[in-house]
């Protein structure tokens, strides 16, 4: 296996090993498990756009996600993110739910920080791209971490934030998150601080879905989290992925954020992720507000 790096804080690219051999071969599993500790955005190029092989592949690392209600592919392992409309197969006009959906997904964040069990993974595959634009961009949240003052990195080692999908939807439009997603999924509550249990290094664990932090009235926090993300994207410190057919990326949700370029509304884009939850074993024990604690 070949780990070629594609920016000097985040991300490799994996060649030599397929989707397909992690998913049927335990070696194959553990050399990639590696290098997504390591690297927490790995790249596979010329895969088969095939379902099967994507899940068995997801299903490596851990429990799988079922897709958020109201969303495409709800109720199955496949996150559905595109402009073209199920019903009619056409491209959907501007303010159209997944347009707007499109949108709050270019807002930097990490998924499913607002979920009961965060997640620890998602593999995004590339099934239609269009012909510009439509990249997805990512920031490690480690080396957010280390550019932090270490009096800042001690407090927020302590302090917990709270994250909303209905906070980030409303970025964009008010109404985008329903009443029936917004009884799917409550607010949830994380350290602000993901340390990987492999190998010990910390991450700043906030999200565009992050609303408030414990001890801070609402202007504070907000404006802390402000700050923070804009430290976190700083110029220089993103590694932007421009799609090739056959693509996929899996990124670290503990310790990256990401978020999906804007397109042409004339062009289709098409992807399915995939999202692996976390489990105590990845560190979720320790994101636990003390109260919630087993
Ligand atoms: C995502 O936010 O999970 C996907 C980003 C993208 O569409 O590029």
């Amino acid at each position: 296996m070949e780990i070629i790096k594609l920016h000097p804080e985040i991300g490799a690219e994996i060649r030599g090993v397929s989707m397909a051999d992690v998913a049927n071969d335990d070696n194959a599993y553990r050399a990639v498990r590696a290098a997504f500790e390591e690297h927490s955005v790995l790249l596979f190029r010329n895969q088969p756009t095939d379902d099967q092989v994507q899940v068995g592949y997801s299903a490596k690392f851990g429990p799988l996600e079922t897709a958020k209600v109201a969303s495409l592919g709800e109720g199955t392992p496949f996150s559905i993110l595109t402009n073209i409309d199920k019903a009619t197969g056409n491209l959907v006009p501007q303010g159209h739910k997944e347009e707007l959906r499109a949108k709050a997904n270019q807002l930097w964040h990490t998924d499913s920080s607002f979920r009961e069990t965060p997640a620890l993974a998602s593999v995004l595959s590339a099934r239609t791209i269009p012909g510009v634009g439509g990249e997805t961009a990512f920031v490690s949240q480690r080396a957010t971490w280390n550019r932090l003052p270490q009096s800042l990195r001690a407090k927020l080692a302590n302090s917990y934030a709270w994250h909303s999908y209905a906070h980030s939807r409303g970025k964009i439009d008010p109404s985008l998150a329903s009443q029936r997603e917004q009884n799917a999924m409550p607010p949830a509550c994380w350290r602000m601080r993901w340390r990987n249990p492999v190998n010990g290094r910390d991450a700043l664990y906030i999200a565009s879905h992050t609303y408030a932090i414990v001890g801070l009235s609402d202007k504070e926090a907000l404006a802390l989290i402000d700050e923070l993300t804009a430290i976190a994207t700083a110029t220089g410190h993103s590694y932007e992925h421009p799609w090739r057919a056959g693509d996929v990326v899996m990124w670290d949700n503990r310790a990256s954020m990401h978020r999906g370029r804007p397109w042409p509304l004339d062009e289709p884009r098409y992807m399915i992720r995939t999202t692996i939850a976390a489990t105590d074993a990845d560190g979720v024990a320790e994101l636990r507000p003390p109260k919630m604690a087993a």
